[in-house]
């Protein structure tokens, strides 16, 4: 009697052993990162602050998920370039050296905007508007300086941002255009690739899965195509929200854009709990007065739409060269500071992996 029993004990710890061996080993498992599990798609982004090294969870959630940075804000031309003889250097190349350090990839955000330019950069010592030959002098001497700095460190670079209108109009008014009209765009193309030849030169946008918005980016790509601008790229910015966009606007965006021969990469992927809100602008009026709160509701909605981008995303590996992350967890986000918390990614204030990340790894 006793043998039997001790025969059955033995033959359950077998059974015991080959189905914990079976299980998948949840440590195993989260040693894989988003950049492992598509290692054979394109690559995996965040866009981060120059602090977020500095943290060891932080830093170790980088290093582990992702094989490609963005500094959010370090290089953007206000930062950077305070005064016309001053840069400051020291975020950009914190971040920059972050990357070559640990060798994942550096995408340049970016050489020409509308927004976070510096106060001397249209106007004379007089405080008079310059000149389009000065302006563009500007645009070639700054992206000159910061393209030769980071020459073969930085792969990529969103070298113009946002010129198209979301109104009815074509092009954005800016300063930009107001003094050079549409030239800056070719030329800023011109000197970022005069700086570094090697470099993937985007044209970056939001909003590009609305069809009037997508058909006007296209059209201005084209055009510089046709003309011979050196433009490799289109950034589709991807702050998106729970509702937007649909699995066929978005499949629309990409074949038509990678119709021209560009290559795609979505640069700033961010899906907001909020409704009231499309791409970078805030629809007023709608969904500010929300709590802070990520109900069961909203974590579904942005895992089922997570799910889908990322299905649609792998439909198409050839087309896709890189997905960026705008922000690394729900502990911050850029979407935050519009007087309530979001919960716009796939970490959560903890850094720890949300249900969406399963969807997102499980293929
Ligand atoms: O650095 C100053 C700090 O010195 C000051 O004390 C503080 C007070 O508000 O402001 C800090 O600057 C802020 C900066 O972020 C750094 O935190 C600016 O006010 C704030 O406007 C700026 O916001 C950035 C925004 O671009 C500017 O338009 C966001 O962080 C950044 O995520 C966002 O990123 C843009 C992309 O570059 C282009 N596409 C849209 C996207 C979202 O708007």
């Amino acid at each position: 009697m006793k043998r039997h029993t001790a025969k059955f004990m033995l033959a359950l710890s077998f059974i015991a052993v080959v189905l914990l061996a079976a299980r998948p080993d949840p440590i195993k498992e989260k040693a894989k990162g988003l950049k492992d599990y598509y290692s054979k798609f394109f690559s995996i982004g965040v866009a981060i602050r120059p602090t977020d090294p500095s943290n060891h969870d932080q830093r170790t959630l980088i290093l582990s998920e992702f094989n490609s940075i963005t500094p959010e804000n370090a290089m953007k031309m206000g930062p950077i370039h305070p005064q016309e003889n001053t840069y400051f250097w020291r975020d950009a190349d914190s971040i920059v050296a972050f990357g070559v350090q640990n060798k994942i990839k550096v995408r340049g955000h970016t050489l020409c905007w509308h927004a976070q330019t510096p106060d001397w950069l249209f106007v004379d010592s007089a405080g008079k508007d310059v000149s389009k030959k000065v302006l563009l002098q500007r645009l070639k001497s700054h992206i000159n300086t910061v393209v030769s700095r980071y020459k073969g460190k930085v792969y990529a670079w969103d070298v113009v941002n946002e010129v198209i209108a979301d109104d009815s109009t074509y092009f954005r008014k800016t300063k930009w255009s107001e003094i050079t009209g549409e030239d800056f765009v070719e030329k800023a193309f011109e000197y970022a690739h005069e700086a570094d030849p090697k470099a993937i030169l985007f044209y970056n946008d939001y909003n590009t899965e609305i069809p009037a918005k997508r058909e006007k980016i296209y059209r201005m790509l084209k055009n510089l195509l046709a003309k011979g601008v050196p433009i490799h790229g289109v950034g589709l910015q991807a702050h998106w929200s729970i509702n937007t966009p649909s699995r066929e606007e978005l499949e629309k965006s990409i074949q038509l854009f990678s119709s021209l021969g560009l290559q795609i990469q979505f640069t700033e992927l961010d899906i907001s709990v909020y409704t009231g809100r499309q791409g970078g602008q805030m629809i007023q009026g709608q969904g500010q007065m929300q709590a802070a709160v990520f109900t069961p509701e909203m974590e579904q909605k942005q895992l089922e739409k997570y799910k889908m981008i990322f299905e649609v995303f792998r439909k198409y590996p050839k087309e896709i060269t890189g997905v960026t992350f705008w922000n690394l967890s729900d502990k911050y986000s850029w979407l935050d500071g519009r007087g309530r918390k979001n919960f716009p990614l796939l970490f959560d204030t903890n850094l720890k992996p949300k249900k969406a990340y399963w969807e997102v790894v499980k293929f």
